[in-house]
């Protein structure tokens, strides 16, 4: 549905983008996920039309469109401000577009009633200023306003990132459910790795203007290609070179655990087969409501331990514990000389160490 072929943004001087080949397939939700600044707005940019590649090429469709105007791609794009104008009342607002298109009166009242309707907005709402609305109802009016054009495809620039935490938490159900109800082939921008997880069919993980991992949430996670995806999209404890020989792995990798796969043995659960045992000492704990994190002091590594609050061990700081890792848990990459510059590259996945 959408690709990207070997296409490179520069600004000036500065490259942001060198080299980005990346295919989004009919229907899916696909997020671009990275730290700000790794040219996550500029891909999409390039997609929308907004940016012009320097080399390489933007399909949609199979069709060509580097060069293509906006107006002319079929794509719906959301801003992070929502970019809505203020001296137009909502249905204006949703309505503009149309009046563009030169589409009469009636047709427009009919298409805006239609698109407000499925993402929820009141006639009493259409007729408000934006600035009168949440900052929730004035996404749902961004999203119309794209939507109401019936673009093949909708761009959305972290389009939570205004909104207060619990807000955010709501419409991320919200929108996807709208998502997967128009059925439309999503491009979602975010640095907010939780959001991606969630959201998404498929994530792009990008650094530097570089796609280091593609793949579904759970691929991402469990087995992150590269040691930037594996410290960017969730916690996770370095281990010490004194613990990995330990487990098996080969001397000269950076490993890495995340919180959950460490375990905790309590009386009555032992370590299941396959776990290697570890005495440690507590040095810390840290209620979160749901679970509790201990910091436990093993071979030189401060292994961050994540328990659920039902799990029967609340040991305290000080107290000497039993815990297991299994080798196949953990993380493995080659250390890159160059401190990270060319983590992509380098980065050599060996987690079956042990297994
Ligand atoms: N029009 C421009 N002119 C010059 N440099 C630009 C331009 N647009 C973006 N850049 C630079 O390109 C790089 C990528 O920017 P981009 O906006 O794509 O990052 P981003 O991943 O969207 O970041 P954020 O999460 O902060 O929005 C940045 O270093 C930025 O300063
Ligand atoms: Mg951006």
């Amino acid at each position: 549905m959408i690709r990207y072929e070997n296409v490179g943004v520069q600004f000036g001087d500065f490259t942001a983008i060198p080299d980005l080949s990346l295919e989004v397939a009919k229907g899916e939700f696909f997020t671009l996920l990275g730290p700000s600044g790794c040219g996550k707005t500029t891909a999409l940019r390039t997609l929308a039309g907004f940016v012009t590649p320097t080399r390489g090429d933007v399909y949609v469709d199979n069709k060509r469109v580097t060069h293509l105007p906006s107006d002319k791609r079929q794509v719906g794009m959301v801003f992070q401000n929502y970019a809505l104008f203020p001296s137009m009342n909502v249905w204006e607002n949703i309505a503009f577009g149309l009046k563009l298109r030169k589409h009469n009166r009636s047709e427009r009242q009919k298409l805006v009633a239609d698109v407000a309707r499925r993402v929820d907005l009141t006639e009493e709402q259409l007729e408000k200023n934006p600035a009168e609305l949440s900052g929730g109802q004035q996404q749902r009016v961004a999203i119309a306003r794209a939507l109401v054009l019936q673009p093949k495809i909708l761009l959305l620039d972290e389009p939570l990132s205004n909104l207060d935490a619990k807000l955010r938490h709501q419409l991320r159900a919200q929108l996807k459910e709208l998502q997967s109800e128009f059925g439309i082939t999503t491009v979602y921008v975010t640095h907010d790795q939780d959001e991606a997880l969630t959201m998404s069919d498929r994530i792009a993980v990008f650094n530097r203007g570089r796609v280091e991992q593609v793949g579904a949430p759970r691929e991402i996670y469990d087995s992150s290609a590269t040691e930037f995806v594996c410290t960017f999209i969730g916690a996770a404890t370095s281990l010490s070179a004194e613990l990995t020989p330990v487990l098996g792995l080969r001397p000269g990798l950076s490993s890495y655990l995340r919180l959950e796969k460490a375990l905790l043995e309590t009386e009555g659960s032992p370590l299941p087969v396959g776990y290697a045992r570890f005495t440690g000492t507590v040095l810390a704990q840290a209620y979160h409501g749901t679970h509790t994190i201990y910091t436990v002091e093993v071979l030189g590594t401060e292994l961050k331990i994540l328990q659920r609050e039902d799990g029967a061990a609340r040991p305290e700081p000080g107290q000497t514990v039993e815990v297991g890792i299994h080798p196949r848990h953990v993380l493995s990459y080659a250390i890159s000389d160059d401190h990270g510059q060319d983590a992509a590259a380098h980065a050599v996945r060996t987690t079956s160490a042990g297994a």
